[in-house]
């Protein structure tokens, strides 16, 4: 790269040349744009490369996903995780239809008053579909920011945050044209590049103006978030099944964790779960404790122990309303969350061989 060349110049042309062109959601449709980044918040790109196009095919558009029953929208995003994003997305989609006649704002401001929509989503939306002149920053742009301009500071601390902002709006190109490369560029450098371990420096646009090399400081910039302890919480599930093999399933309530999914009975402790089984008769004797499983989330690491029964007579106690019984054909039509689709998939797998 030219020396006299700005960074927005280098990430641009670089982008042109190495950046990612054929990603399903590169186009100008806001609504496009805005499903593919909350779907990007926290989920890797080939993942969402499996579930926007099912995603789209079902909601074409902003008025039938926000027309459409939640349970439809999570039952599209089971597995995907984190799982408010999937009820503030079904949220935001009636705000657009409500609130602004059914077309997406442009401006940033507009934007951040969607369910789930924060500054950095706001700035893509709106740079990507509109061509204006926003910054993102996220994970990976801090990064690439803390390296090419060796900034040193906690990134967990607001202050130092704001300087990033700062930096980052400094740095816009001045051609609203060239937003969607710059954009993505930003994007992919971090992706693809400047990662957090192993970096590519040879192969870098930043390379000769990069002060974290040029201070051999590439592993020690940006500094690290102080490590999380993570806590193990101990679950049991109930896994009823009647007679017929169809499975016990609960809508979980819309807070906490799979909120809104359709689960088995879940308890954190023992004595709760073998209560709730008193209710269906005859269970409480009959459970088979099965090999426990790891869930990991951000901050926790759940291990869960499944309790298997068959019920003999199908009839469920009168006052539990919110529950169903599913027939194993019809599973893949409910949100189950993953550990649970996946535990299924294999112990079916156990038994049956396959
Ligand atoms: N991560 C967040 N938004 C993205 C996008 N539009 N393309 C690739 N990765 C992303």
């Amino acid at each position: 790269m030219p020396s006299s060349l700005s960074f927005a110049e280098r990430l641009i042309r670089w982008q042109k040349q190495h950046g990612r062109h054929h990603l399903p959601w590169q186009v100008r449709e806001a609504y496009n744009v805005w499903l593919s980044e909350i779907m990007l918040q926290q989920t890797q790109v080939a993942t969402v490369l499996d579930y926007y196009p099912r995603f789209v095919a079902r909601f074409p558009t902003v008025e039938e996903l926000a027309a459409a029953p939640q349970d439809d929208v999570l039952s599209l995003w089971a597995g995907l995780g984190y799982y408010s994003r999937a009820r503030n997305l079904h949220k935001a989609a009636q705000q657009v239809v409500h609130d602004f006649g059914g077309i997406f704002p442009q401006q940033r401001s507009e934007l951040e008053k969607l369910c789930g929509v924060g500054r950095s989503t706001a700035a893509a939306i709106a740079a990507f579909a509109f061509h204006r002149r926003e910054t993102i920053l996220d994970g990976n742009v801090k990064r690439v920011l803390c390296r090419v301009f060796a900034r040193d500071g906690n990134p967990t601390d607001k202050k130092f945050e704001n300087e990033l902002w700062m930096l980052a709006e400094s740095l816009l190109p001045e051609k609203n044209s060239d937003m969607p490369a710059y954009t993505q560029g930003l994007m992919d450098l971090g992706a693809t590049v400047c990662k957090r371990t192993k970096p590519l420096c040879n192969q870098c646009p930043m390379t000769d103006i990069c002060a974290a090399k040029a201070q051999n400081r590439i592993t020690e910039l940006p500094r690290k978030k102080t490590a999380v302890e993570v806590q193990t919480l101990p679950l049991y599930w109930l896994v009823l099944r009647d007679k017929n093999g169809a499975l016990w399933l609960e809508k979980r309530p819309q807070k906490g964790i799979w909120g809104g999914l359709y689960c088995v009975p879940c308890f954190e402790t023992l004595d709760a779960m073998h209560n709730y089984a008193a209710r269906f008769t005859g269970v409480s004797d009959g459970l088979e404790e099965q090999a426990p499983l790891t869930h990991r989330l951000t901050h926790r690491l759940m291990l869960i122990t499944p309790f298997c029964a068959v019920i003999p007579q199908a009839r469920p106690p009168e006052n539990l309303s919110d529950g169903l019984w599913v027939a194993e054909q019809d599973l893949a039509a409910y949100g189950l969350p993953k550990p649970l689709h996946g535990w299924l998939n294999k112990t079916q797998k156990d038994l049956f061989g396959g």
